[in-house]
């Protein structure tokens, strides 16, 4: 954390994290070469980038409302420039005899299935996981996964996400994705250009990990109230804990619906960088079924507010659906209708910056991450079979074409 006076309404620029090293293939002008905005973006969405990128990084203090408990001080902590890590999340989940099912029996865990570790404001008692091996408890961890061309994400139509659910139904294999309908868990947005979605409505969810959030203001309010206890109009309540300290030190509500705006339109605006190509890698990608579930292409809302990334296609390489991804990569966390095995396919975006892959950060290749996907019972498996017996240049190509995307 930055020595300088950050807080919460003034970011200055010197509390943005430092910019990684580029490499040959990024012009070193454009400045930080991963979270650059979107093509096309009107002066008035530059200006709200910027802001945004900037106050993304700024780290959070006791008096902007941190804590009563908390993992990470700001969004740029666990999304370093909008890539995956280096901060992650601990969960934790009372599993059967199998090591994957969750048990139907939770007590163990009062506080939920998130580890708290960090304590401020008067708070005594981090959430743990318990260390009583009897109980069972499986620990897991999900690092903080890219943010970039969410938007695109967001602005993807329900029905292309309901259609390409419908064809894959009728396949005769094992892939058959599923969506994760979801409760928008927030209070109404004052702001709808973006939605005007009221707590309790059912959406598709397309964003977390396991598709939990339908949209990114909810997950702007759901990361801060969850992983830096700062509370908005948007979830206005501190998430319970074990003293019952229900404040911090800043009294009542931390931030302000334009500070979640600010954040959920930064990465709106976030550009999926931009791919070269590799001669043959689409063909061998659509030839062992890595298409059908990263789906390079989905079209998204004539609607949409930000002109640009409406009614295009939006070159995401996901379905957005949740898939059985077996036992091997199954935490025993069940959300909304996504099981323990279930993740959402990962949108192949700015993979060329990325050093892991995986919810976990498990694999540090990219061939790793793709043999990975073949655990037992996976809907994968077929198509890191199809993978495994490609030649050797097939292999490199696939692997250079995935790599550049
Ligand atoms: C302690 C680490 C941590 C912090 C701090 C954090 N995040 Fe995250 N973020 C994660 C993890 C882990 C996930 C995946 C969560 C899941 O699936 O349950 C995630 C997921 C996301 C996603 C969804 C990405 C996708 O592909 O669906 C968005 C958007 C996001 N975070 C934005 C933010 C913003 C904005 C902030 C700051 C207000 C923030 N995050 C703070 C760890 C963090
Ligand atoms: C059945 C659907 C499915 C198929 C087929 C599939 N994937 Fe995936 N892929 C996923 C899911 C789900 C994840 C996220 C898994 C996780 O994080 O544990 C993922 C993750 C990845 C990642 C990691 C991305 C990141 O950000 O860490 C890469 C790389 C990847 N897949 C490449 C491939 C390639 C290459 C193929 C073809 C050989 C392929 N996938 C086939 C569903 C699929």
């Amino acid at each position: 954390m930055p020595a300088c006076s950050s807080s919460e309404n003034a970011p200055p620029a010197s509390a943005l994290p430092a910019p990684a090293p580029t490499t040959a293939s990024v012009p070193a002008s454009v400045g930080d070469p991963f979270d650059v905005p979107i093509d096309h973006a009107t002066e008035a969405e530059l200006r709200l980038f910027a802001t945004g990128d900037a106050l993304f990084g700024v780290p959070l203090r006791d008096a902007d409302g941190l804590g009563p408990l908390y993992t990470r001080t700001s969004c740029g902590a666990c999304h370093a420039t909008g890539l995956r890590g280096p901060g992650s999340v601990q969960k934790m989940v009372v599993v059967l005899a199998d090591g994957v099912t969750p048990s139907a029996d939770q007590s163990a865990l009062p506080f939920g299935h998130t580890v708290h570790p960090q304590l401020t404001a008067g708070a005594t008692s981090p959430v743990l996981p318990p260390t009583d091996a009897s109980l069972n408890v499986k620990v897991t961890s999900r690092v903080g996964p890219s943010i970039l061309g969410r938007g695109y994400v967001e602005a993807i139509l329900d029905s292309e996400i309901e259609r390409v659910a419908a064809e894959q139904a009728k396949r005769t294999d094992a892939i058959r994705g599923r969506i994760n309908h979801v409760i928008y868990a927030s209070e109404a947005n004052t702001d709808t250009r973006f939605h005007s979605h009221r707590k309790g409505d059912v959406l598709i969810g397309r964003f977390g990990l396991k598709g939990r959030i339908g949209t990114l203001d909810d997950f702007t309010a759901d990361a801060l109230q969850g992983d830096m206890g700062i509370t908005s109009p948007l979830r206005p309540v501190e998430f319970a804990n074990p003293d019952g300290v229900k404040d911090d030190l800043k009294p009542g509500i931390d931030v302000t619906m334009e500070s979640i705006n600010i954040r959920s339109n930064y990465v709106r605006l976030t550009a999926i960088p931009k791919r070269e190509s590799v001669i043959n890698g689409a063909a061998l990608f659509a030839q062992v079924k890595c298409s059908a579930c990263h789906v390079p292409s989905m079209r998204t809302r004539k609607d949409y507010p930000i002109a640009a990334i409406a009614d295009t296609d939006a070159i995401v390489y996901s379905d957005l659906l949740l898939h059985d991804m077996g036992t091997d990569l199954a935490d025993g966390i069940a959300d909304g209708e996504a099981t323990s095995r279930d993740w959402r396919t990962s949108p192949l975006i700015g993979l060329r910056f990325l050093k892991t892959y995986l919810h976990d950060s498990r694999a540090t290749t990219l061939e790793q991450a793709v043999l990975m996907h073949g655990g037992p019972g996976s809907e994968a498996a077929e198509a890191v079979a199809l993978f495994s017996a490609l030649t050797a240049s097939e292999k490199a190509t696939l692997i250079a074409f995935v790599g550049s995307l």
